[in-house]
């Protein structure tokens, strides 16, 4: 059945963009669509222009075709409804509870657990830790890139506690963190949903020595551990009491709604945690309860198969015409690339065709002046995705935001229209692809759905595809065998062998 749909899609014309627009001057209202937050009071939304990309009605009515085909209503049902849809793994994916909605029961469990974090993030912000000024929040993956980019999004006007993200097991990271931070007014969170990271728990250890070596009394008592394994935590020597929980359920790249969030909320103060969370829920609700083409991450995930699988793009950039967005590209990177960065199906078949293009990206205007030549006149074509806000995110001359955004636009006209010329060196080939998602601004609502957005169109990518975007075997051999050289117990082949003589490990 998708063969014949791929057949078709791949047989459908391909007119350049200009002729899209100029076959149809509706264009715009059909692939253009605000998305819409917040109540009559204070409204807010996010723009969602699909404009720019090659789609049209051919394609989107064969993806759509391609949609029913490999099952995508039964399948986003099932990831509501809390079915196990990580079938590797015998799990459910249920990150989409953490803001309210979903199975009942998870939704409940996870509103048990957010009520918890609320009161201890309230409490130490009331000073019953005594004065915290700030934290060290440790964790990798999904334990960092999530709460690393929030903080940096919505806390850029003053944090009410200082966060400092420490991730790598370069002992660089961590002692950076501790230049920053005064010992006696410092908690620690160890976040891990498995509790087991070597990174995670090195630092965490070198954490504790620190924080005992500068004269803390008892460093266990500055510890906050955030994870799906808490034996293991209470194990590791944490109080039960400050030990916030989350469930198995929740894949480590979509656990910054659940108590992996704890640093977002200790510098931001739980009220915005809670529209964060519900800013995504409203994204969440959208997706359940759209069809076709008016599905946002739906169109999105549409427009990816036809640059991944139909135009052989094995890229796509993500350039955040803001500053606040800057860790947007890393966080991304994760979300799809460890998603969906696959070459199985679901029922253990080799994929039909490329799986997750790289992502990757910057932020502009920076970019343009490092890595836009390529997108302009190389012989890549990368698709790309604008995001940008309407409101600055500063309070300097408006000259700043206006020629931001200007140039923002700018790019995505320029990659479209291109420009002849004699001169084959000065010519621009045009018809490049680009989508704009324009927020009014970056609020915590507002990120929020940004980010349920793009996890949804993950999933949404992965269905197209047939495989399973939940699970990452990927990550463990080169874990392992890390863990063989730490033992000291194997040899290598010659190459790795003469490394680690070098290095002195081996
Ligand atoms: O190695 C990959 C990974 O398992 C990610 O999926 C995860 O986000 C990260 O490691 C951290 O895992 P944990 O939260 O269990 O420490």
């Amino acid at each position: 059945m998708s063969e014949a749909v791929w057949s078709k899609l791949k047989a459908l014309k391909t007119p350049s963009l200009t002729q899209l627009f100029e076959a149809d001057p509706a264009r715009l209202d059909i692939f253009a669509t605000r998305f819409d937050l917040g109540d009559e009071e204070s409204s807010s939304g996010i723009l969602f222009d699909w404009s720019k990309t090659h789609l049209d009605a051919a394609h989107v009515a064969a993806f759509g075709e391609l949609a029913q085909g490999m099952g995508f209503d039964a399948r986003r049902a099932a990831l509501f409804a809390g079915d196990i849809v990580n079938t590797t793994e015998g799990r459910a994916a249920e990150h989409m509870a953490q803001r309210g909605v979903g199975k009942d029961e998870s939704v409940m469990l996870a509103a048990e657990n957010h009520h918890r974090m609320a009161a201890i993030v309230e409490a130490i912000h009331r000073g019953a830790m005594g004065e915290v000024k700030h934290l060290i929040h440790i964790g990798i993956g999904g334990s960092a890139l999530g709460p690393a980019l929030a903080i940096d999004a919505l806390a850029r006007d003053g944090a009410m506690v200082d966060v400092h993200v420490v991730s790598n097991i370069d002992g660089c990271a961590l002692e950076q963190a501790f230049a920053a931070c005064d010992p006696a007014t410092t908690m620690v969170a160890v976040a891990s949903k498995t509790f087991t990271t070597i990174e995670t728990m090195t630092n965490a250890e070198s954490a504790l020595t620190w924080l005992r070596e500068s004269g803390v009394a008892d460093p266990y008592g500055r510890v906050v551990a955030l994870t799906a394994a808490p034996a293991k935590a209470v194990e590791w020597g944490v109080d039960e009491t400050r030990i916030l929980p989350f469930s198995e359920s929740v894949g480590g790249r979509y656990s910054l709604w659940s108590s992996i969030g704890f640093p977002i909320a200790m510098a931001l103060g739980w009220p915005d945690f809670a529209e964060f969370l519900d800013g995504a829920a409203a994204m969440d609700m959208h997706f359940r309860d759209t069809d076709g083409l008016a599905n946002l991450p739906l169109r999105a995930a549409f427009g990816d198969q036809l640059y991944t699988r139909l135009r052989g793009c094995q890229t796509r950039g993500v350039f955040a015409y803001d500053e606040r967005l800057a860790l947007l590209p890393d966080y991304l990177q994760q979300l799809e690339m460890e998603s969906n960065g696959k070459s199985v199906k679901v029922d253990g078949s080799p994929v039909d065709g490329p799986t997750a293009p790289i992502t990757w990206g910057g932020v502009g205007t920076d970019a343009q002046h490092a890595v836009f030549q390529l997108l302009h006149q190389g012989t890549n074509l990368v698709p790309v995705d604008f995001i940008a806000s309407i409101a600055p995110g500063d309070d300097l001359d408006p000259a700043h935001h206006r020629i931001l955004l200007s140039n923002c636009f700018a790019q995505g006209a320029a990659l479209m229209a291109g420009k002849a010329s004699d001169d084959a060196a000065r010519a621009y080939p045009g018809d490049r692809p680009s989508a704009t998602i324009l927020l009014d601004d970056v609020t915590p609502a507002t990120f929020g759905a940004l980010l349920a957005f793009h996890e949804h169109r993950t999933f949404c990518n992965a269905v197209l595809m047939g495989i399973n975007p939940f699970d990452q075997f990927g990550v463990e051999l080169g874990k392992e065998i890390a863990k063989q050289i730490e033992q000291g117990d194997v040899q290598f082949d010659p190459s790795t062998q003469a490394l680690l003589a070098l290095a002195g490990i081996a």
